[in-house]
C-alpha cells in the first residue's frame, strides 16, 4: 500500500475530477473506513477531505473540543483505499472569512427534507446551512462522479441527496449511503463517542435498543412509545424518536410504503454531554 497523496492547493484536484469522494471531518473511524472502502469500490481515484467545518457549530458546540487525529487519519484513510486526501484550508473553502461564512449559511436556500421542526432543525437550527454550504463547495472542488456519505446521519443523506439532484452544477453526481458499522455492544459509530465516559457507556445501548423495541411494534404510535420508554429507561434526553417516510422524513400515513425509526437522544454525564443519533428500516406491517 502506498501512502496516500496530500492535497491542500484546489487547484491540484482539476486533474482528479471524476474520482468518488469521501467528505470527512476526520477522528476517523470504523464507519468512516467502510464509507472509503465503498469508494474504493468506483471506478476512478478516491478522494477523502478532511475539515472540520466551523459553519456547521453554533458557538456554544464543540468545534474547539472536535477530535483531531491528522496523522492517524491520514494513515487509516491510505490503508482504506484512499488515493488522496484533501485537507482543504479555510480559506479556500471560504474565502468571504469566517463571520460571513456564517451568514451565508444561515442564508443558504437548502432543501425541504432539512427544515422539519421536529427533527435535527428543531435543536440545531444552524446545522444544515453550514453542511449544505461546504458540502456544495466540496463538491465543486473535488468534481468527483459519485460521492459516499453514512446512513447514519440519515437526515444529513436525505439533504444531501435533494441538494445535488436541485443543483444544475452538481446534478450529475452519484451519491453512494454507506451502512451504518456499529460498535460490538450495537452503539452506531461516531467521532463523539469518545466523549462518554466508561462508566455511562452501557447507557448509550439505549438507542439501539429501542430500536429493536420498535421492531416489536405495529403502527408509527407504538413504535414511538416503545423507543422513548427505552431511551428514558437508559437516562437519555430524548430530542426525537420517530417513524417516518425514509426519504420526505414527513409522518408516515401509509403504512404500504417503507418506513425509518429515527433517534437523536442526549446522553448527559459528569462534565458534559453527548448527542447520539441512531435509525433503522422499520417495516410495521407483516
Ligand atoms: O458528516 C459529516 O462528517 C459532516 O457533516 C460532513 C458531511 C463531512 C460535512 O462537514
Amino acid at each position: 500500500m502506498t501512502e496516500p497523496r496530500i492535497i491542500q492547493n484546489p487547484v491540484e484536484l482539476e486533474a482528479l475530477a471524476g474520482g468518488c469522494f469521501v467528505p470527512t471531518m476526520g477522528a476517523l473511524h470504523e464507519g468512516h473506513l467502510s464509507l472509503i472502502r465503498e469508494a474504493a469500490r468506483h471506478q476512478g481515484p478516491v478522494i477523502t477531505s478532511i475539515f472540520v467545518n466551523p459553519t456547521q457549530f453554533a458557538p456554544n458546540e464543540d468545534f474547539d473540543a472536535y477530535p483531531r487525529s491528522l496523522d492517524r487519519d491520514v494513515r487509516l484513510a491510505g490503508e482504506a483505499g484512499t488515493d488522496v486526501v484533501y485537507l482543504p484550508a479555510e480559506s479556500s473553502l471560504y474565502p468571504e472569512g469566517r463571520a460571513a461564512s456564517r451568514t451565508t449559511a444561515a442564508g443558504l436556500p437548502i432543501p425541504n427534507v432539512a427544515k422539519h421542526p421536529q427533527l435535527e432543525d428543531a435543536g440545531r437550527p444552524h446545522f444544515f446551512g453550514g453542511v449544505c454550504l461546504v458540502v456544495a463547495r466540496l463538491l465543486e472542488q473535488v468534481r468527483p462522479s459519485a460521492t459516499v456519505f453514512g446512513e447514519k446521519d440519515w437526515q444529513q443523506l436525505q439533504v444531501i441527496r435533494a441538494m445535488i439532484a436541485d443543483d444544475a452544477k452538481l446534478d450529475d453526481i452519484e451519491v453512494i449511503p454507506g451502512p451504518i458499522v456499529r460498535e460490538s455492544d450495537g452503539l452506531a459509530m461516531s467521532s463523539r463517542n469518545a466523549y462518554i465516559p466508561p462508566a455511562d457507556r452501557l447507557r448509550a445501548r439505549g438507542l439501539s435498543l429501542a430500536l429493536d423495541a420498535a421492531e416489536k411494534a405495529t403502527t408509527p404510535d407504538e413504535a414511538e412509545t416503545l423507543m422513548r420508554a427505552t431511551l428514558e429507561a437508559h437516562q437519555l434526553t430524548v430530542e426525537y424518536a420517530v417513524i417516518r417516510d425514509p426519504e420526505s422524513l414527513m409522518p408516515v400515513t401509509d403504512l404500504n410504503r417503507p418506513t425509518r425509526a429515527i433517534i437523536t437522544a442526549g446522553l448527559d454525564f459528569e462534565g458534559g454531554s453527548v448527542r447520539l443519533l441512531d435509525n433503522r428500516a422499520m417495516p410495521l406491517v407483516r
